[in-house]
C-alpha cells in the first residue's frame, strides 16, 4: 500500500467513500457531485491537501486537511462558482439546507482564536480498518503540516462517530470544546499542538 497525493482519477472514489462513511455529515447530504467538486478543488488550491492510501488501483482510504479553512472555501467557491451553483441551487430552496450552507460557510469565522489549520476529513474503507492505514494517513498529514510550519490544527467531529473520536484521542488530540454546528448536532473539537 502506498500513500500518494490526490489525483484526478481518485476523486470519484474519494467522494463515494466520504458519502458512504460520513453519511450524516452535511457535506454528504449535498451529494457525490458536490463532494467531487470539493475534493477536486483540493488539488488546485494552495490552502488544502489531500492524500490517498491505495494498492493496485484500489482506494483504502484518504485524509484531507486545510492550512486555512476560510481561504480554502474562498478558493473552492471562486473556482467552482458555476458548477457548485448548479448543484446547490435546486437544494437551496429547502430552508434547512439554505441555513446549513450558511452555517457551514460562516462556521470558520465563528472559531475565534482557534487554529486555522484543520483536518477536514479522514475515511478508511471498512475492510481496511484496524490495520494502521488511518495512523499512516494521519502521520503523513502531520508531516505536511509541520513542513508548512503549522503550529496547531484542529478537527471538528460529530460526537456520535465513536471510532473517529476514539481515533483522534489515540492520535493525541486534546478535547477543546463541544459545539452545535447545526443546532441539534453536537460536535467535538480536538486540537493538536505540533
Ligand atoms: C476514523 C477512522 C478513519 C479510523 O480508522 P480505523 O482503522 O478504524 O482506526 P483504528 O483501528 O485506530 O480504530 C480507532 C479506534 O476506534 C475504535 N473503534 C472502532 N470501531 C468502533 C466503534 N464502532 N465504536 C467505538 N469504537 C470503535 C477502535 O477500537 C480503535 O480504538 P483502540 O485502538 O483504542 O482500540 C475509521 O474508523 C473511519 O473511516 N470511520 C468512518 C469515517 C469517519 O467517521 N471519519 C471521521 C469523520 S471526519
Amino acid at each position: 500500500m502506498k500513500i500518494v497525493e490526490l489525483e484526478r482519477q481518485h476523486v470519484p472514489a474519494v467522494a463515494l467513500l466520504h458519502k458512504k462513511y460520513i453519511d450524516r455529515g452535511f457535506m454528504s447530504s449535498l451529494g457525490t457531485a458536490f463532494l467531487e467538486q470539493l475534493y477536486d478543488s483540493m488539488m488546485t488550491s494552495d490552502n488544502a491537501y489531500c492524500l490517498v492510501a491505495e494498492e493496485d488501483g484500489e482506494l483504502h482510504g484518504f485524509i484531507s486537511g486545510t492550512y486555512e479553512l476560510r481561504s480554502f472555501y474562498k478558493d473552492f467557491i471562486r473556482t467552482n462558482l458555476l458548477r457548485v451553483s448548479l448543484i446547490l441551487l435546486p437544494r437551496l430552496i429547502e430552508p434547512s439546507v439554505f441555513r446549513k450552507v450558511v452555517e457551514s460557510f460562516i462556521y470558520p469565522s465563528k472559531q475565534g482564536n482557534m487554529p486555522g489549520a484543520e483536518l477536514m476529513s479522514i475515511v478508511v474503507s471498512e475492510k481496511f480498518r484496524g490495520k494502521g492505514v488511518s495512523e499512516n494517513l494521519f502521520n503523513n498529514l502531520l508531516a505536511e503540516f509541520k513542513q508548512r510550519n503549522v503550529k496547531k490544527f484542529k478537527v471538528t467531529v460529530g460526537s456520535n462517530l465513536q471510532a473517529a473520536n476514539r481515533f483522534y484521542q489515540k492520535m493525541g488530540g486534546m478535547l477543546h470544546a463541544e459545539i452545535e454546528v447545526h443546532d441539534t448536532e453536537i460536535s467535538r473539537i480536538y486540537i493538536w499542538e505540533i
